[in-house]
């Protein structure tokens, strides 16, 4: 089910990254996450977190879904939205980590939208939002 105020291009994707959150590897955690990407082409990426027993080398499920991307032929600019789905109360915003790779690709106004999985409450914010300065070279 789409929540009403969600755009079903955006629903898509959000369904995407609850498909791969199925394909979570979190066995130290037990936090599994979904993200999805979609490039302004509209094209979509899905990815779940990947963990480690050096547990720092976990990648989280939004840089491997833009590392799926990149891959693909992504490059700066493209990145319009990132949808992420987490087993928690309240939709979970990406770690500063990710928001800064999300920065590296994002295009105008990019888009990240969480949701629950409930599907009760969705998140939705900008780039510029969560992460009004960041590094660049
Ligand atoms: N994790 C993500 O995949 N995305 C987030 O936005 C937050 C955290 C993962 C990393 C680790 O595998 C687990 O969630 C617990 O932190």
């Amino acid at each position: 089910m789409c929540p009403e105020n969600v755009e079903p291009k955006d629903c898509q994707l959000l369904a995407q990254a609850m498909e791969a959150r199925t394909n979570a590897y979190c066995p130290y955690s037990n936090f599994a996450v979904g993200a999805a990407v979609r490039r302004i082409d509209g094209r979509m990426y899905a990815a779940a977190n990947v963990e480690n027993s050096s547990y720092g080398l976990t990648v989280c499920a939004e840089r491997n879904a833009i590392a799926a991307a990149v891959a693909d032929g992504m490059r700066p600019g493209e990145l319009e939205a990132v949808a992420v789905i987490a087993d928690t109360q309240q939709p979970i915003v990406p770690c500063g980590a990710c928001l800064q790779v999300i920065a590296e690709f994002a295009a105008d106004n990019c888009l990240i939208i969480s949701e629950t999985m409930q599907e009760k409450e969705v998140g939705a914010w900008n780039l510029d939002e969560l992460l009004p300065e960041r590094f660049s070279l």
